[in-house]
């Protein structure tokens, strides 16, 4: 073993050299999540079969699991996370990066042909975040708290059937999930959805380049004027390409953006995480 990399899902990830190649093993001891990594191997797989520009996603060797356990072998990615990366990237590479995150969510669009989704699948989603939500007491006790679970149950139950496009999505696509290699950009930690919308993909870009949502949990110091510079521009150019030509984008993106947030909700701890949440929820609700 090498060196050994600690997540924020509680997987042990440990890089290992075997015949000089290096190998990345993610793997799960809690058989809660045993199923989950599965889903995530299957994913990524599959995945890796399609031809993306710039977009690639590491190769799976091995998979392994019991009941107590599972484990992936992966191709190991030799590169930078995404503030190393937008630290010292021009606008050119920027721009690269947008267009691939563009021809990214195409080729997934074309997977995935819009569709009705009963509005019953959203309300059903949203109890089960306002109940895991309210069952921390800090949440239930907390007034604001509880008056945006209102607005939101009066929300989704006023929307109606979603018309999206449901086929295949990452379902996790933050910039904390994507390995940095010069103009060519890896995706790991795929994960299952309750909805497999392309939708849910640029929701997730947006909750980092519009709520700076992966830096708010990066530990080392980085320059944030710089950051939020970029974030602005990679936020307003995909904003604008896919509210250009998609009538599901203008009408569903902003509730699947809420769905997403309120689902941070129950997990978040740290206080100045909860705030932020209550205050970027909040203002969402009101652009509504
Ligand atoms: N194939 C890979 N090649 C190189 N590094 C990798 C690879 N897969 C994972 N890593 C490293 O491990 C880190 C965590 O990986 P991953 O996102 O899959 O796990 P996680 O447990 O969900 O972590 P978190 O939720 O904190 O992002 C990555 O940010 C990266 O530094
Ligand atoms: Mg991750």
């Amino acid at each position: 073993m090498d060196i050994e990399v600690k997540g924020h899902s509680g997987c042990d990830i440990s890089v290992v050299r075997e015949q000089n190649v290096l190998y990345v093993y993610k793997s799960t001891y809690d058989p809660k999540y045993v199923a989950r990594l599965l889903k995530q191997a299957s994913k990524q797989q599959e995945a890796s079969t399609v031809e993306y520009q710039h977009i690639r996603v590491p190769k799976i060797f091995d998979v392994s699991s019991d009941e107590h356990r599972a484990t992936i072998k992966m191709q190991y990615i030799y590169s930078k996370n995404f503030v190393e990366y937008f630290e010292q990237s021009g606008f050119e590479q920027i721009d690269y990066l947008i267009h691939a995150i563009e021809y990214f969510v195409e080729k997934e669009l074309a997977q995935s042909p819009v569709q009705r989704v009963p509005q019953e699948v959203f309300i059903e989603k949203f109890e089960d975040v306002r109940h895991k939500t309210l069952c921390k007491p800090e949440m239930a006790d907390d007034a604001r708290v509880k008056e945006l679970l209102e607005r939101s149950a009066e929300l989704f139950g006023s929307l109606g059937d979603w018309e999206i496009p449901v086929g295949v999505c990452h379902g996790d696509l933050t910039f904390s999930n994507i390995l940095f290699n010069g103009n060519n950009y890896f995706l790991i930690d795929f994960l299952d959805s309750y909805v497999e919308t392309p939708l849910q993909d640029i929701v997730k870009i947006r909750q980092d380049t519009c709520y700076c949502w992966s830096p708010l949990m990066y530990q080392h110091p980085y320059d944030s004027v710089r950051l939020q510079i970029i974030f602005d521009k990679i936020d307003s150019e995909v904003d604008t390409y896919f509210a250009t030509r998609y009538e599901w984008y203008r009408r569903f993106y902003k509730p699947m953006q809420l769905m997403n947030l309120l689902r941070i909700l129950p997990y978040a701890t740290e206080r100045r995480i909860i705030e932020y949440l209550k205050t970027i929820i909040s203002q969402l609700l009101n652009e509504i």
